[in-house]
């Protein structure tokens, strides 16, 4: 077993040693929402390794290549569903904010005051701030994410 700490949340995980970091992520109750299903083209499952990045395994062609596009990205980005983990001492900062899972979740909420950031689910940017109203323009930007994001899940591995 190996030992990961998370901030800001705050609290330790044991993660079995070669398993995968979303999975010890998953056990805590986090929102992510894995939208291509843990094949490393997304950003739902984005997170930073403020420390232990040599404790885990190294990112592939393809994971670069997904965070390349992320614009919330930084050289501490990984994809935790492509990370394993190999040693202690890995930090994980998990991004805040709620990536958009559903067309319909958003049209509910025109009209109403976003209680959360929400994120789009490939880039990783803020589509709506927390304390935003969300207008029909905005839930437009959500329709186009929606359909950016349909195209990604149907991409042949
Ligand atoms: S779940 Fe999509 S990249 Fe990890």
């Amino acid at each position: 077993m190996k030992s990961v700490t998370m901030v800001p949340v705050g609290g330790q995980l044991e993660v079995a040693t070669g398993s995968r970091l979303v999975e010890g992520l998953l056990s805590q109750d986090l929102e992510i929402d894995m939208a291509c299903g843990g094949r490393g083209l997304c950003a739902t499952c984005h997170v930073y390794l403020r420390a232990g990045k040599d404790c885990v395994s190294p990112p592939s062609a393809r994971e670069l290549r997904t965070l390349g596009l992320l614009a919330t990205a930084d050289p501490d980005s990984r994809l935790a569903c492509q990370c394993h983990i190999e040693g202690n001492g890995i930090v994980v900062e998990v991004p805040e904010g709620m990536y958009v899972q559903s067309v319909e979740q958003v049209d509910a909420l025109v009209g109403t005051v976003a209680g959360y950031d929400y994120l789009h689910p490939i880039t990783g940017q803020r589509l709506i701030p927390k304390g935003k109203l969300i207008t029909r323009s905005i839930f437009n930007e959500f329709v186009s994410a929606a359909k950016e994001l349909k195209r990604v899940r149907e991409t042949p591995t």
